[in-house]
């Protein structure tokens, strides 16, 4: 199928890429001329691993960028959304949205034949409907679900590890208006015909995608709140939530062996979730629960929980040492490892709190230092993607980011008293001489 996608974030250019890849002609389209020259010269502005190379053996074939929405859509069947969602003051932001819709409606206004929108962006319930819908209908002058297909069809990809999520996804949830819409996507993803698909109403795919991330972020924050209580009572959270995942609910025995579900990863003290997904969409779930007249106590306490979370990092470190005048290494920007992606990162919290108690800082990493370069500055903190030299002279190393690499620190740190405050708890404290972690008795 000839297919459009609109935004080259991390969702359109990954969803782009594998879709060229397993045999669609591909158009992206962004407003970024740079990053359009950059993906046409064959070169991912965003770091995924298998992108690059999956990029490389697709482009200038069956698949291209371009600034030219309205060219891309009339060499198209099908046109995804996939523009940035952000949360603005109090409520999700639809702005790229909206804006898109209309570019979108005002390119169809000139096509003599059907064409399906897909928005791929993670939009609170209604959207779809409410606001895409009549925005397409409004620039195109035609009727939604007879001239112009429409779906919700949100993406579950994670970030580091996002071409193989898409190119084997574990579910494909279709909200489409109208049959020939679904009939339209169901060929769009034919080639993944092992995975379940599930036809639901575009408000209810809506929906699907803001409770997983919901649920997700809700594990994340209550073993924070756990671990915090565990640190103050003395009993190691690592331990408690050991002996929690052990439960058959959550960690079944099949065949008498223990499987041990990825879910578990969430069921973990650290310093906080970050990224581009779970802050803004639990924000934005809430206050469109609360203009609902349906306020989300849980969720709210989650989005508590979690901001209050690098400032328990950074208690551990101070009681240890004074931060004014100390070198302290702070281990990852990255909102989490395999990716460079830093929005929303604790690091972007933790590192300016550190510059204002007084510190001298260095931050590694081993791939996003370009990004939170760009985003702290040069003031007062070093940049450094060499782990050796980042640690040397350092009083205490904070580990923000759960990179692999940061396993060889009980080898790189043996014999020195660099304290070392584990806010993602992948260290044995038997391992290291100076050892504090969140959820960490003691
Ligand atoms: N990042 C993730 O892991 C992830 C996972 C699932 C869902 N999502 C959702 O997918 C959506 C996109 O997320 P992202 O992280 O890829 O965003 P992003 O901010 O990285 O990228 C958005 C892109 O859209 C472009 N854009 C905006 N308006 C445009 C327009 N009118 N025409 C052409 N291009 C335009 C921007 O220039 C930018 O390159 C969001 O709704 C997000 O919540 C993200």
């Amino acid at each position: 199928m000839r297919v459009s996608v609109v935004g080259t974030g991390y969702v359109g250019l990954v969803s782009g890429v594998c879709l060229a890849h397993v045999g669609h002609d591909v158009v992206c389209v962004d407003l970024d001329a740079d990053k359009v020259d950059a993906i046409n010269a064959g070169s991912s502005p965003i770091h995924e691993d298998g992108l690059a190379e999956l990029l490389g053996g697709v482009v200038g074939d069956r698949f291209r960028a371009t600034t030219d929405l309205a060219g891309a859509i009339a060499a198209t069947e099908v046109t995804i959304l996939a523009v940035g969602t952000p949360f603005g003051e109090d409520r999700i932001d639809l702005g790229q949205i909206v804006a898109a819709a209309e570019q979108i409606g005002a390119a169809l206004a000139d096509l003599d034949r059907y064409h399906v929108v897909v928005v791929k962006s993670t939009v609170v319930p209604g959207t779809t409907e409410e606001v895409v819908g009549p925005a397409l209908a409004a620039a195109s002058g035609k009727r939604i679900g007879q001239d112009v297909g429409l779906a919700m069809n949100p993406e579950f990809l994670r970030e580091g590890v996002a071409v193989e999520d898409f190119l084997e996804p574990d579910r494909i949830v279709l909200g489409g208006v109208d049959e020939r819409t679904l009939e339209v996507l169901s060929e769009l993803y034919s080639v993944f015909e092992s995975t379940p698909i599930l036809h639901v109403d575009p408000r209810t795919a809506e929906m699907i995608k803001y409770t997983s991330n919901a649920l997700l972020a809700t594990l994340i924050s209550f073993s924070n709140e756990v671990g915090n209580l565990c640190a103050e009572l003395g009993t190691d959270v690592t331990e408690v939530l050991e002996g929690v995942h052990l439960d058959r609910r959550l960690s079944p025995i099949v065949d008498g062996q223990r499987v041990s579900p990825g879910i578990l990863v969430y069921l973990g003290a650290g310093c906080g979730f970050g990224g581009s997904c779970f802050p803004k969409d639990v924000k934005a779930l809430v206050a469109h629960g609360e203009a609902a007249d349906v306020p989300m106590p849980i969720l709210r306490s989650v989005i508590d929980v979690n901001e209050a979370q690098p400032e328990v990092l950074l208690d551990r470190l101070r009681r240890h040492l004074e931060p004014d005048g100390a070198r302290i290494a702070v281990l990852g920007a990255a909102f989490k490892p395999g990716t460079d992606d830093i929005r929303e990162s604790p690091t972007l919290k933790i590192v300016p709190r550190l510059r204002e108690a007084g510190a001298h800082v260095v931050v590694h990493d081993p791939i996003a230092l370009p990004n939170v370069r760009a985003a702290l500055g040069e003031d007062g903190i070093d940049y450094e993607a060499d782990l050796e030299v980042a640690l040397k002279g350092a009083d205490a190393a904070l580990l923000v980011t759960a990179w692999p690499e940061y396993a060889a620190l009980p080898e790189l740190l043996h014999g020195s008293d660099v304290l070392v405050v584990d806010g993602r708890r992948m260290l044995s404290p038997a391992d290291l001489g100076r050892y504090d972690g969140v959820g960490y008795p003691g």
